[in-house]
C-alpha cells in the first residue's frame, strides 16, 4: 500500500514524460492505494502531426514508462493495462502498484526531469560503440535501431528534412498547429514550446511571429520571399549536419493496434533517457515518419489532396534512405549527440492541473 503523498511524488515525476508539441494528451485519477488511472486523450482532431492519435500514444507509451521508473524509487512495481471497453481515442490505462521485494530503483531515474530536447546544433563525435550497445538494448528485443553516422548520410537525412519541411511550412493545417503550439516571446512554456526552444535565431524568430500571424502573410511570404529558406536552413539542415549521428527505430512486428505504439513510446523514452544518462542529447525527427504514415495509409496531409504526390515522393526518398520496403513500419526517428543543456525548454502543466478532481 502507498499513501497518497507518494502517489502524488510518482506522478508529479512522471508528467515530465515527452509528448508531442509538449500537448500532454493525460489527465491522472487516484483511484485508490495501489490505483491510479491514466485517462488519455490524441489531438488528432487539430494537430495534422498526430495521425490516426499515433503521436498521443507514443507519448501515451512515454508517460507510462516514466510512471514505471518514477515508482521503482519507493519501491513500487508499476505494471498497466488499458481498460476493457476504453478505446483509441479515450484510452484509459490502469497502472496498478504493487510493493515487491526485489523492486530496484531504476538508474533512469536521475534524467527524467533533466532529460529535455535538444534543437540546435550538436556536436559531431561519433557515438562509440559502447554508446550505440547501450541505446540498442535501451530499446529491447521488441525494436531494431539504425545508426545513420557518415557525412553523405546525414546529407541524405538533411534533404529529407528539408523536402518535408517545405510541406511543413506551405502547409495550412500545419500552420494552425504551429500557431497553436508556439508560446511567442517566451524561454519556458507550461504547456507549449517557448519560442526560444525552437531552435531558430531571434531575427528569424521575429520574423517568424510576425508572418504567422495570418496564412496570408505565410503564404505571400513562401510565395515571394522565398520565406521557408531562412527556418528550413536552422531548423532542419544545420541540425541535420551537426550531430553525432541519425536514430531510426524500427518494431520487429508490424503495428496492428494503437498500443503497439504506446509500447513504441516506453521503448523511445528509455531511448531517450539513455541517450541523457550517456550525458547526450536527442531530438526527434518525426514530420518525415508522420507523412510517411499519412502516404502509406493513402491518406492526405492537406485538405485539397495537393500534396499527396509530394508526400508519396518524400514517403519513397525515406525508404530509399532507410533501405525499407514501403509497405515495412517506421515508428521513430530521431538525431543525437553531445551538446550544451538547452537553456529553454518546455515546462509541464502543474499536477493539480493533471489531476482529475475526486
Ligand atoms: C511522439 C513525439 C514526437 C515528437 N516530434 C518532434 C519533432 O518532430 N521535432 C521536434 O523538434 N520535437 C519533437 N518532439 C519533442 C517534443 O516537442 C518535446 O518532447 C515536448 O515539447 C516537451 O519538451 P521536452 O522534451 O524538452 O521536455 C516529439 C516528442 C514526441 C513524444
Amino acid at each position: 500500500m502507498a499513501d497518497r503523498d507518494t502517489l502524488l511524488k510518482i506522478l508529479d515525476l512522471a508528467r515530465w514524460a515527452p509528448s508531442g508539441d509538449n500537448t500532454q494528451p493525460w489527465r491522472f485519477e487516484i483511484v485508490s492505494d495501489t490505483h491510479i488511472a491514466i485517462h488519455g486523450h490524441d489531438t488528432r482532431d487539430w494537430c495534422v502531426y498526430d495521425f490516426r492519435g499515433y503521436a498521443s500514444h507514443i507519448a501515451h507509451g512515454a508517460l507510462l514508462e516514466t510512471l514505471r521508473i518514477a515508482a521503482s524509487d519507493v519501491g513500487l512495481k508499476a505494471t498497466w493495462a488499458l481498460r476493457k471497453g476504453s478505446t483509441d481515442v479515450a484510452p484509459i490505462y490502469d497502472v496498478s502498484l504493487q510493493h515487491t521485494a526485489d523492486i530496484k530503483r531504476d538508474p533512469l531515474l536521475a534524467f527524467v526531469e533533466s532529460r529535455a530536447v535538444q534543437r540546435r546544433p550538436m556536436s559531431t563525435t561519433p557515438l562509440t560503440d559502447e554508446q550505440k550497445t547501450a541505446l540498442t538494448n535501451a530499446v529491447g528485443e521488441d525494436f531494431e535501431l539504425s545508426f545513420f553516422e557518415s557525412g553523405k548520410m546525414k546529407r541524405r537525412v538533411a534533404k529529407l528534412l528539408w523536402d518535408s519541411a517545405y510541406l511543413r511550412l506551405t502547409c495550412p493545417e500545419a500552420y494552425e498547429v504551429h500557431k497553436r503550439v508556439i508560446e511567442w516571446g517566451a524561454r519556458f512554456s507550461e504547456d507549449k514550446i517557448p519560442e526560444e526552444a525552437v531552435g531558430v535565431d531571434a531575427v528569424t524568430a521575429k520574423l517568424m511571429r510576425w508572418v504567422m500571424q495570418s496564412w496570408a502573410r505565410v503564404a505571400f511570404f513562401n510565395t515571394y520571399l522565398a520565406g521557408t529558406i531562412a527556418p528550413r536552413i536552422q531548423l532542419d539542415v544545420l541540425p541535420a549536419m551537426r550531430c553525432a549521428a541519425h536514430v531510426l527505430m524500427t518494431p520487429r512486428r508490424t503495428p496492428t493496434e494503437f498500443l503497439d505504439y504506446v509500447r513504441v513510446g516506453e521503448a523511445m523514452q528509455r531511448l531517450w533517457l539513455t541517450v541523457a544518462s550517456l550525458g547526450l542529447h536527442l531530438q526527434p525527427e518525426m514530420t518525415p515518419v508522420i507523412f510517411r504514415w499519412y502516404a502509406q495509409n493513402g491518406a492526405s496531409i492537406t485538405a485539397d489532396r495537393s500534396m499527396d504526390a509530394a508526400s508519396a515522393r518524400l514517403a519513397g526518398k525515406f525508404d530509399a534512405l532507410s533501405g525499407r520496403a514501403s509497405d515495412e513500419s517506421v515508428v521513430f526517428f530521431c538525431r543525437v549527440g553531445k551538446a550544451p543543456n538547452p537553456v529553454s525548454r518546455s515546462l509541464r502543466m502543474a499536477l493539480r492541473t493533471l489531476l482529475q478532481p475526486d
